[in-house]
């Protein structure tokens, strides 16, 4: 994700101040590293948040202009050579981004075989030294830069700044926001209004393709191929707290919004869709390794062990291959059998849960293959294992995870393909999986545009004390998921259970102030959720359904009936987990409660 934040003004503030400011009220964008550059002192940059880049800032630390940057790494270590901002190699060109440059290891060979010298290892170190390549010929800053923007491919929200034109900045906006704010002698650039909002409420929002040039006095924006454009300014009256959460009213329900992104994120350069190909960088180096494993045991905790579940459901279909969950607390004591060819997978957002972590070092001691699906780049479970396979979702701020759960199993969807083309899984198949992947955004979005639907249903049940999840094979996982989901923000009782399983205890419950939710896509289990939607309802027990698009028989059985999108059947829990996000959420709004903080719970568990 990452934030940036640029200065310019002619009102004699110290840029360093105004920058360090801006960049705290952005930490929720990214904390792995943070960096500042004015033309007048140069760059300071540290690993970690603000307090640690402030620590190392000396006192005598000037500048009239300059940009800043918080990391959410992507590619490269979260040390402070991959910090932001970064230099071209006369050190005249520098910049901050936000985003992925796809075609950044074709452009750094061309750029090393030219003489440039990179000292990175971040795809974003590419873009000053294109620039200083272009400078050779190009007649101004501004033509140099246009240049390489118009030769790089993938997303990126940027700030650019040269030496010899100190208070001017360049912004270029493909993919990533930003955001110019337009002062009294004073202008920014951010990836969001929050640093902005405390100096003016005049924002002009940046489109894709667009580029735009500040200075103290002015701003003009132009398209890529150089065409002007007019745009008026726009009046924000947020507060702080609301731009920070992209003017929702809490993380939670903004992060739930992100889907769609998240998951273009994690698929990002990663499906050769012609071939029904999966390229995972991150696993190239164990490919022949992973040829000979004859077993899986995927260790995680909490929403990433449902996440898991669902990996094992894909991974014996599809790539047939044996694999079990284990939950990381449990693994280490069982005394697991585990050998050279047994691959331990581990699931992990923060990529610091103690237990997954310890899971994995357990898997070690065994001689096993390690592997990480992992969101937090750098994080001690990502430096631990063998290889793996980075989320690309983003910080995940509310303790309740939602989109890094999409982003786990879309990493396991990509996996499975991987794995699953070793072992006799046709072109054709691959190709099915990964045109189905490739169409999830565009369905996540139908769902969340029916937010105001599942807001009324969370009402409607906002009196109920309990509630049953159910729901079968691919969607046996999903039914746990939405269950923590309820309980961990609503302090309801929520029990998840197999469909079929119900009827061995859970059943024993309901009555007519009990109710269920059930998740009946129309797949290969379907007929069988029918049946046990008939036994619930037999019992007096209200029911919601989450039901395929055009399913008009499940409207007659059930209360209520929340439509999504039809897609793969292993590809279905992305797309139902979505409405129990929604629902947990607005239930948990619904009982006035602290959705983003739950008592009792913590976002990342480091005790055993
Ligand atoms: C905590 C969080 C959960 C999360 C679990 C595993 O319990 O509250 O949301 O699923 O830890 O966290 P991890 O960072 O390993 O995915």
């Amino acid at each position: 994700m990452c934030g940036i934040f640029a200065y310019t003004g002619n009102k004699g503030k110290e840029a360093g101040g105004v920058l360090l400011d801006g960049l705290l009220s952005l930490e929720y964008r990214g904390y792995d590293s943070a960096g500042i550059f004015t033309p007048e002192s140069g760059s300071v940059r540290s690993p970690g948040a603000v307090a640690e880049l402030r620590k190392k800032m000396p006192k005598d630390f000037a500048g009239k202009s300059g940009i800043a940057h918080l990391r959410w790494a992507t590619h490269g270590e979260p040390t402070e050579k991959n910090a932001h901002p970064h230099g071209s190699c006369d050190g005249e060109i520098w910049v901050v981004h936000n985003g992925i440059i796809e075609n950044f290891k074709e452009l750094k060979a061309k750029l090393e075989r030219a003489g440039h010298t990179f000292s990175s290892d971040t795809d974003t170190e590419v873009l000053t030294h294109l620039i200083e390549e272009h400078l050779k010929h190009e007649k101004s800053f501004e033509k140099a830069a246009l240049a390489a923007l118009n030769e790089v491919r993938g997303t990126y929200g940027i700030a650019l700044q040269y030496k010899k034109e100190p208070d001017r900045i360049i912004a270029a906006r493909m993919g990533s926001p930003i955001v110019l704010g337009l002062g009294d002698g004073e202008h920014f650039i951010a990836s969001d209004p929050t640093p902005i909002l405390p100096h003016t409420r005049k924002v002009v929002f940046l489109e894709d393709g667009e580029v735009a040039v500040i200075s103290p006095d002015g701003h003009r924006i132009f398209k890529l191929d150089s065409t002007k454009v007019k745009r008026d300014a726009t009046d924000i009256d947020w507060s702080a707290e609301a731009a920070q959460k992209g003017g929702y009213e809490h993380f939670m329900l903004k992060e739930i919004m992100e889907g769609p992104e998240v998951i273009e994120n994690t698929l990002r350069g990663r499906l050769i869709p012609e071939k029904g190909l999966a390229k995972l960088g991150g696993l190239e180096t164990v490919a022949k390794q992973l040829e000979k494993i004859d077993r899986i045991i995927i260790v995680a905790c909490g929403t990433a062990s449902y996440a898991a579940q669902v990996g094992e459901y894909m991974l014996e279909e599809h790539a047939r291959i044996p694999v079990e969950v284990e939950i990381g607390s449990e693994f280490r004591y069982k005394k697991p059998v585990v050998n050279e060819r047994t691959a331990v997978l581990a699931i992990s957002q923060s990529g610091e849960t103690l237990d997954t972590l310890e899971a994995v070092r357990e898997g070690k001691r065994h001689g096993a293959l390690t592997l990480g699906i992992v969101n937090a780049v750098g994080s001690t479970i990502a430096r631990e294992t063998d290889a793996g396979v980075y989320n690309h979702a983003g910080p995940e701020v509310s303790v309740a995870s939602t989109k890094a759960f999409l982003s786990q199993l879309t990493a396991l969807a990509l996996f499975t393909i991987f794995l699953g083309r070793q072992r006799g899984m046709t072109a054709a198949q691959g190709k099915e999986i990964a045109r189905a992947l490739k169409e999830l955004p565009k369905k996540i979005q139908a769902i969340l545009d029916t937010k105001e639907e599942i807001q009324k249903l969370a009402k409607k049940y906002a009196h109920a004390r309990d509630f049953l999840y159910i729901g079968r094979k691919y969607n046996y996982p999903i039914a746990y998921e939405g269950a923590i989901k309820l309980k961990e923000i609503s302090y309801i009782h929520a029990e998840g259970c197999g469909a079929g399983e119900m009827k061995h205890g859970p059943i024993a419950m309901i009555d007519e102030n009990f109710p269920t939710m059930a998740i009946a896509p129309k797949d290969s289990m379907y007929e069988k959720m029918i049946s046990n939607i008939h036994e619930i309802k037999a019992r007096k027990g209200p029911v919601i359904a989450v039901a395929t698009e055009g399913d008009k028989e499940i409207a007659k059985l059930a209360d209520d009936v929340i439509y999504v999108p039809e897609t793969l059947e292993m590809l279905s829990p992305i797309l139902n987990v979505v409405p129990l996000q929604l629902f947990a959420y607005y239930f948990a709004k619904e009982k006035g409660l602290n959705v983003d903080r739950p008592r009792n719970l913590a976002k990342s568990v480091t005790v055993e």
